[in-house]
């Protein structure tokens, strides 16, 4: 809901349970006015007549306060846009008008020829914002153009949540108390990358499931930059967009414009908890394409076959893994080209002869004969030097004239932002999923930008933008074209996952790292933003060769898997009849509980930390508790598991038990899982009788 003030200077934006206020002063300055529980129009009018607090001369009056923080004038905040004339640093705007279309409120300010809009949405309790730029005046160069400015309340004592990793150990939980200065995270590398998940999340005194807690999300899948900044009199302001310097996004040519991505803002007064179901609820209403379509179980290939794969070999894969129920069979890297290894055949996207010989067709059609969906590898943004591609076209990589093309993993960046590049992708991709029947895409992207230059590019700064939107681009119309298919965004794991990717993608993968202990805390740290509806996990082979050879059993890999997508990815002609018959068993029960996972309320119950954890899903009159018992030390007992979101006067059916359960007991007293000794795990599934 939207409300405007008579006056036409306050407006105010209201979710089911929050509420959004700006208000724009006599003297133009568009200042912020709440983010937090619900309030009416007049309390909005009301803290709109508030004055400004009166500072000496070393402070502005203004910082902390505004709404999007211009360079330039009586401001010292680290500024949401910085753009350059030939004649001028900073902007000096004037408000223009205000516009609504449907739920967006558009406020729209003017310097000289530059038009500034301010985009606001409400999405459920999520402020979507972003910013688009009109240049009609002289050229202009865009340093910065952040795409929200985030403003809190003034609290004392400010905590910082984010989600911070590296290859193989993405997106794990950090949460510490916010100092003066500046806390800045982002990513120079061309993607979102696997350091940190573009989202923070503040709050005072919060916990699991009590307490205010704000979050911020960016939709932008490549060099990306949020500011937490606790200014000298300990507001708070959080800024953010695409890129990660100021040293230049975009030059805007008389007449051109430029969009920003989506920055999202979340209140809530639900504790960490309710703040990550809102979020959840949110991407699955309004992000992830078809999120009320349940993902299948997958198979992939990756760690059962490497590189060293052949249409036979597949084949018996893909036959076992129908035989454990799986539905959707993958092949990954090592189909195409010379790709017999990582050194060769990147950028060539043609089925290799001596593999497939009569392409992927017969492969696709003989999974889709055993009841699968069948899905590919891809990695279109990259090429190796030892491919066809590349000698034919060595301009069409990232490069630099007369410096090295620096190499990583063998392959090159291609660039994107070349309209014969997004061609040439868009013809071969376009091609291979005509010529079979292909129901899935994983699309990976392997490495980051380190030459990211353009000979001959005027502005050859515009790559950085112009890949992001190449790829998105062509994720569309390779959508459109092929609107059967799902794609899954991967990038040495969880490299590229973002909101913006998310639009656009069916699932992600969230870490090469498959060890189904090391997952919990990546799960829990995923959970915090994003859906088990996004969240692939796989179970593969024990010892877990791709990390840290941990063994484990079936059991504690599923249990691990299932509480995201499932899928597996062993070798499954290695494993024995018994694993393979246990593994039918989980894969049955995962897609009786499948839809409370993916598309229920999930609660966590306890967190990994060395003992019992424990994840809940809820939907309608169905519960699952999913629980892991890292290890039992001293013979102490594990605790109970308080669940949440049952109806206490009522009485619950344990599915695997018969157990009669009451539900107030369940929630006071908790729930007896029966785990024990070192890498145990179970679920339990309960009904409302
Ligand atoms: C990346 C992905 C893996 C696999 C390999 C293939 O590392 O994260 O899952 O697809 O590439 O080369």
């Amino acid at each position: 809901m939207l409300e405007i003030s008579d006056n036409g200077r306050t407006w105010l934006l209201t979710g089911p349970t929050s509420s959004y206020a700006v208000h724009l002063t006599d003297a133009d300055e568009l200042l912020h006015l709440h983010w937090g529980p619900r309030i009416a129009l007049a309390d909005a009018e009301a803290l709109a007549v508030r004055p400004l607090p009166e500072y000496w001369p070393f402070e502005s009056p203004l910082d902390g306060r505004e709404e999007y923080p211009v360079e330039g004038g009586p401001r010292f905040v680290r500024p949401a846009l910085s753009v350059r004339t030939e004649e001028r640093r900073g902007t000096e705007w004037g408000f223009e008008r205000y516009e609504t279309e449907g739920d967006e409120l558009r406020l729209r300010f003017c310097d000289d020829g530059l038009t500034v809009t301010l985009h606001y949405r409400m999405r459920g309790d999520v402020v979507e914002r972003w910013v688009t730029l009109d240049n009609q005046g002289p050229a202009l160069e865009l340093l910065r153009a952040d795409s929200a400015t985030w403003t809190l309340p003034d609290r004392e004592e400010w905590r910082l949540s984010q989600l911070h990793g590296r290859w193989g150990a993405e997106s794990r939980l950090a949460r510490a108390p916010l100092t003066y200065g500046e806390k800045v995270i982002g990513s120079r590398r061309g993607h979102t990358g696997h350091q940190h998940l573009p989202w923070v999340a503040l709050d005072t005194d919060a916990t699991e499931e009590r307490g205010e807690v704000y979050g911020c999300a960016l939709g932008w899948s490549g060099s990306w930059r949020i500011a937490v900044a606790q200014l000298p009199d300990a507001r708070v302001q959080i800024t953010g967009g695409a890129g990660h310097d100021d040293s230049g996004l975009l030059r805007l040519a008389p007449g051109e414009s430029f969009t920003t991505p989506v920055f999202a803002g979340l209140w809530s007064d639900g504790g960490f908890g309710g703040a990550s179901r809102a979020w959840h609820a949110y991407q699955r209403a309004y992000v992830i394409p078809d999120a009320d379509q349940d993902r299948p179980v997958l198979f992939n290939s990756w760690e059962a076959t490497e590189f060293d794969i052949s249409e036979e070999q597949q084949s018996l894969l893909a036959r076992r893994a129908a035989a454990i129920g799986v539905e959707l069979f993958v092949v990954d890297d090592g189909w195409f080209g010379t790709r017999t290894s990582d050194r060769a055949g990147l950028g060539d996207w043609t089925p290799n002869p001596d593999r497939f010989p009569s392409g992927l067709k017969p492969l696709a059609e003989y999974v889709h004969a055993l009841g699968m969906q069948f899905g590919i590898w891809v990695e279109p943004e990259m090429v190796n030097p030892d491919s066809e591609l590349y000698r034919a076209h060595p301009e069409w990589v990232q490069h630099q004239t007369g410096r090295k093309r620096t190499e990583f993993r063998n392959q090159l960046v291609l660039n994107l932002a070349r309209d014969d590049v997004q061609e040439y992708l868009w013809e071969r991709l376009d091609q291979i999923l005509s010529s079979a029947p292909i129901d899935y895409v994983k699309w990976d992207f392997n490495r980051c930008f380190t030459d990211a230059g353009w000979p001959g590019e005027p502005y050859p700064q515009r790559l950085w933008v112009d890949h992001v939107r190449a790829l998105y681009g062509l994720l569309d119309r390779l959508r459109a074209a092929h609107p059967g298919v799902a794609f899954e965004s991967c990038s040495g794991g969880g490299g590229r996952i973002d909101l913006g990717v998310l639009s656009r993608t069916d699932q992600v993968w969230t870490s090469d790292n498959t060890d189904p202990l090391d997952r919990l805390a990546v799960q829990h740290g995923f959970s915090q933003l994003h859906p088990a509806r996004a969240m692939a996990a796989w179970v593969t082979d024990s010892p877990n060769a791709m990390l840290n050879h941990r063994a484990s059993s079936l059991r504690f890999r599923f249990v691990s898997a299932m509480a995201g997508v499932l899928g597996v990815g062993g070798d499954l002609t290695r494993w024995t009849e018994e694993e393979l018959a246990e593994a039918r068993e989980w894969v049955t029960l995962y897609k009786e509980i499948r839809p409370v996972v993916q598309r229920g309320d999930q609660y966590r119950l306890r967190e990994p930390r060395g003992g019992l954890s424990a994840v809940q899903y809820a939907l309608g009159d169905e519960t699952v508790v999913f629980a892991w018992l890292q290890a039992q030390s001293f013979g102490e007992p594990v605790p109970a598991l308080r669940l949440r979101a049952l109806d206490p006067t009522v009485s619950y059916e344990c599915l695997e038990t018969g157990e009669i359960h009451r539900g107030a007991v369940l929630a006071h007293h908790g729930l007896r899982t029966g785990l024990r000794g070192d890498l145990d795990a179970t679920v339990i599934r309960l009904r409302r009788i």
